[in-house]
């Protein structure tokens, strides 16, 4: 089946809009000075519970405002005005969510994020109202409002899908990286980085990051779980890399993350030397969790 193309055009559009580049700098400077980097940037990205939490707290507004609709056809303006307003609240604390993921995007993925917001705010503007006009009575024009709004969240979402599910903002970048299950030759002994240092190394067709640390080598994949950021050009800080992109700091040990705005660890590889050569293959899970319950 082919791609119905107006959707395709308009989408790839909007991407193309260089013109929202300017306000989008705008409002992303403003969004940082709101959202400093550190503990709150990361409680909205998800990195406490290692999952984007912008697309968990979606279904809350959409939720509540989808089955308000419901109620307006059964004819119960009360329980639907209850729920608008349900919506309406929850959808602050998602649009703070979604903000976060946004300011990490570049390009296209920033435009489209730009105009997924801006319909996100005009519904949640239709839905405010629908609630007011309601409230006074005029349950007509609030039905009016709410089905707009109703179409306003729907090409949000579309849009929103299209963020996720064709640019990857909020996915794991290395999810399809097949990192080498058997012993993978890298690079000879007397190459390997001074304690303190990285360095980029390919195994089996996956850059991965090298480092000595405390007289370690370990290994984790390089690209960055978040938005793919290199991480062998990151800083060591204690026993962590730092990505060099947004600042998302992963154990060097175990590859967990120690700070945001990633969510998803680093995948981790064993080493040992051999003859003179360091090896390297996927961790496997069943041995860290042995490892792990080892006194
Ligand atoms: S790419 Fe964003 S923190 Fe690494």
């Amino acid at each position: 089946m082919r791609t119905w193309q107006p959707l395709e055009q308009l989408i790839g559009r909007i991407e193309q809009l260089s013109v929202l580049d300017r306000p989008a700098d705008l409002v992303n400077g403003v969004l940082r000075k709101a959202i400093p980097q550190g503990s709150v940037e990361d409680a909205l990205s998800g990195t406490p519970i290692g999952h984007p939490l912008h697309p968990a707290m979606v279904t809350v507004p959409i939720g509540a405002w989808t089955s308000s609709l419901v109620f307006d056809v059964i004819g119960d303006d009360t329980a639907a005005r209850r729920l608008i307003a349900i919506g309406c609240v929850s959808a602050l604390p998602t649009a703070a969510a979604g903000a976060a993921d946004w300011m990490s995007t570049h390009g296209p993925e920033r435009r489209v994020g730009l105009v997924h917001a801006l319909l996100n705010y005009t519904a949640l503007g239709a839905y405010a109202m629908s609630w007011l006009a309601r409230r006074r009575g005029r349950r007509a024009r609030g039905v009016m409002l709410s089905l707009a709004g109703a179409g306003l969240v729907s090409a949000s979402g579309w849009l929103g899908g299209h963020l996720s599910y064709s640019l990857g903002i909020g996915v794991d970048t290395t999810v399809f990286e097949q990192l080498p299950e058997d012993w993978t030759d890298v690079t000879a002994e007397t190459v390997l980085p001074a304690d303190g240092e990285f360095v980029a190394a390919d195994a089996g067709g996956v850059p991965v990051l090298l480092s000595r640390h405390n007289g370690t080598v370990t290994a984790l994949a390089d690209r960055c779980t978040h938005r793919g950021g290199p991480l062998h050009e990151g800083e060591l800080d204690g026993g962590c890399v730092v990505c060099p992109w947004h600042g998302s700091a992963f154990s060097l040990a175990d590859g967990s993350v120690q700070a945001g705005p990633a969510t998803r660890p680093q995948a981790v590889l064993e080493t040992r030397i051999e003859n003179g050569r360091l090896q390297v293959r996927r961790q496997d899970r069943r041995t860290m969790r042995t490892q792990l319950a080892d006194p």
